[in-house]
């Protein structure tokens, strides 16, 4: 394909991406388990500047549902698990909950869900058997009111509730909680709720200990031998939250619930833990939530569900240096107290928080290069793309330059992919090239031709002013709207080798 082509097909991308697609919509949770809390207030105005659309609160906090009336933002508001037995024995003590945190609020603070206890049935299974009477006597509380149409009451789980969830398509829930996982069941279908989902990825990932790559827990391009197939299902699943989603579906249908939505009401990826957890990076976290927003606004659903779209609330927007855990529990938000950006991430329409963007620029430690053996023509028509519609900084392959030898097609299409790909990778981009190339940690500097993103550069692409919040300046030229996901190619090659692993590993 001609640059021109190439140039042709990104033009599409971005038209899809900005036009009709609407995907599910992307939240953000605030919990508020921290030392320094900024002021309701200001809170507020930030995420109304963000242009922020959905937000979930842990309870019903007085101060921050004040300061949400008027902007239009819908909220969701928890009750915490310490309150679940008042109001799964008393229709009265829900009655007067609702009245209290719900209809006193309403209409200029925007509540839509109510959100009734939090991952109850794995971290509190004593209070199992009081959970639904809660979700019942506070639905009962809306009907009352005739709220019951515009807020939803449904109860988030964590994915422990699922005992071995890949492949998903033969994953089923504990046993020991179906009692009660089938009346909630049956509650949400009749009320028409969805089911409330936390799906971390970097904890299943880490739990696994090796067994999936880390680009699948990422969402970043797998090269091809390594594309991940469900072996009954035959579904290729490309990321590893896809896989936790549909397995959860997969395990509500063998309860014959075919017809409820997952929503995800809690995931994210920590930018720092202890020392035991070395994924738990500012490069994993950026690129994790990243791929994530684009692939919930992206639209369509899992690989199992792909006509139920997926919303999800980002965990979350403070670091809650309070809360007990290990270090990771307390790293995973994107937000200083002082407000400004952890790393920039578009939480909403209003552009990204800016954190500085060169350290965003190569955190992760990986490169992207030429496949060895790619084919010459592909690899051609790569370079081509990436020196031109793919605006990498080619310079350095010009004759006289210092990566101008090796004079071979591998070597000047690894330095421009690279270039590509530490430019664009925060904004979305990713590592493919129709399946030409391949990311690695191992920096492929040589000589005097440094490789951007290596720590032996001074600094690599573009870099302005930091920890201000504002309009990102994305070096790939791909700033306004939702960054599109550049992704030349969706070929499957559909190995399976590592399925073998899991017979051995569960
Ligand atoms: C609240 O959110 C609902 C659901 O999207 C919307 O239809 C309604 O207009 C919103 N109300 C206000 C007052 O913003
Ligand atoms: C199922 O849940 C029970 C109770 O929480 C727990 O003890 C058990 O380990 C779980 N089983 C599996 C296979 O995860
Ligand atoms: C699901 O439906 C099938 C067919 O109607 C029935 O045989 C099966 O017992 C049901 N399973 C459960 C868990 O209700
Ligand atoms: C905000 O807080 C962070 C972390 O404490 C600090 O690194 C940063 O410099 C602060 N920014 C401003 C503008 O005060
Ligand atoms: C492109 O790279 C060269 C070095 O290879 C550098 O001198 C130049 O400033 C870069 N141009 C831009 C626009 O970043
Ligand atoms: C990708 O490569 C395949 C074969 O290697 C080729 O048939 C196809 O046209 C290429 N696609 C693009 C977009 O260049």
């Amino acid at each position: 394909m001609s640059p021109e082509k190439w140039a042709g097909t990104l033009l599409l991308l971005l038209i899809i991406s900005f036009s009709g697609v609407s995907g599910g919509f992307v939240g953000v949770n605030i919990g508020m388990d921290l030392s320094s809390s900024p002021s309701a207030e200001d809170i507020a105005a930030l995420l109304r500047s963000e242009g922020v659309t959905h937000v979930r609160l842990f309870d019903a906090d007085r101060k921050l549902l004040a300061a949400l009336a008027g902007t239009g933002i819908q909220v969701t508001v928890g009750i915490p698990n310490t309150e679940l037995l008042r109001i799964g024995q008393s229709p009265s003590a829900a009655a007067a909950w609702v009245n209290l945190n719900v209809a006193a609020q309403l209409p200029d603070t925007n509540i839509t869900a109510i959100a009734v206890g939090s991952e109850v049935l794995t971290s509190l299974p004593n209070a199992a058997l009081i959970l639904v009477p809660a979700l019942t006597n506070i639905h009962a509380a809306l009907v009352a009111s005739a709220l019951d149409s515009q807020i939803k009451v449904s109860s988030p789980q964590a994915m422990d509730i699922v005992v071995q969830f890949f492949p998903p398509s033969t994953a089923s829930f504990n046993r020991s909680i179906l009692p009660v996982l089938s009346l909630l069941l049956n509650f949400l279908e009749k009320t028409e709720a969805p089911f409330m989902l936390n799906a971390y990825p970097y904890y299943a990932y880490s739990d696994a200990k090796g067994i999936y790559p880390l680009e699948f827990a990422l969402f970043r391009d797998l090269p091809p031998a390594q594309r991940i197939v469900d072996p009954n299902s035959d579904l290729p699943y490309d990321n590893l939250l896809d896989a936790m989603i549909d397995a959860v579906y997969h395990s509500m249908e063998a309860l014959n619930h075919t017809h409820t939505p997952i929503i995800l009401t809690e995931s994210g990826w920590p930018h720092g833990g202890d020392s035991s957890e070395l994924d738990a990076t500012p490069g994993n976290a950026i690129i994790y939530n990243t791929n994530l927003i684009n692939h919930v606004r992206g639209g369509g659903g899992t690989p199992g569900r792909p006509e139920s779209e997926v919303s999800v609330f980002v965990y979350e927007m403070f670091d809650e240096d309070l809360r007990p855990g290990p270090m990771s529990e307390k790293s995973l938000g994107v937000i200083y107290p002082n407000l400004t950006a952890i790393y920039p991430l578009q939480l909403g329409s209003g552009g990204a928080l800016a954190a500085n963007p060169s350290s965003a620029l190569g955190v992760s430690g990986l490169y992207c290069v030429a496949t060895p053996g790619a084919d010459a023509l592909a690899l051609k028509t790569g370079l081509d793309w990436a020196c031109g519609p793919g605006l990498a900084n080619c310079t350095a392959l010009q004759e006289g330059q210092p990566c101008y030898n090796p004079n071979t097609l591998e070597n000047h299409a690894s330095y421009a992919y690279n270039d590509y790909y530490q430019r664009s990778s925060s904004s979305g981009g990713t590592c493919n090239f129709n399946g030409t190339a391949t990311t690695t940690s191992i920096d492929p500097s040589y000589g005097t031709c440094v490789f951007t993103g290596s720590s032996k550069s001074s600094g690599g692409g573009g870099s302005s002013g930091g920890g201000v919040l504002g309009p990102t300046t994305s070096p790939g030229g791909l700033s306004n709207g939702s960054p599109p996901r550049i992704r030349v190619s969706r070929s499957a090659f559909l190995v399976t080798f590592f399925l073998a692993l899991f017979h051995h590993c569960y």
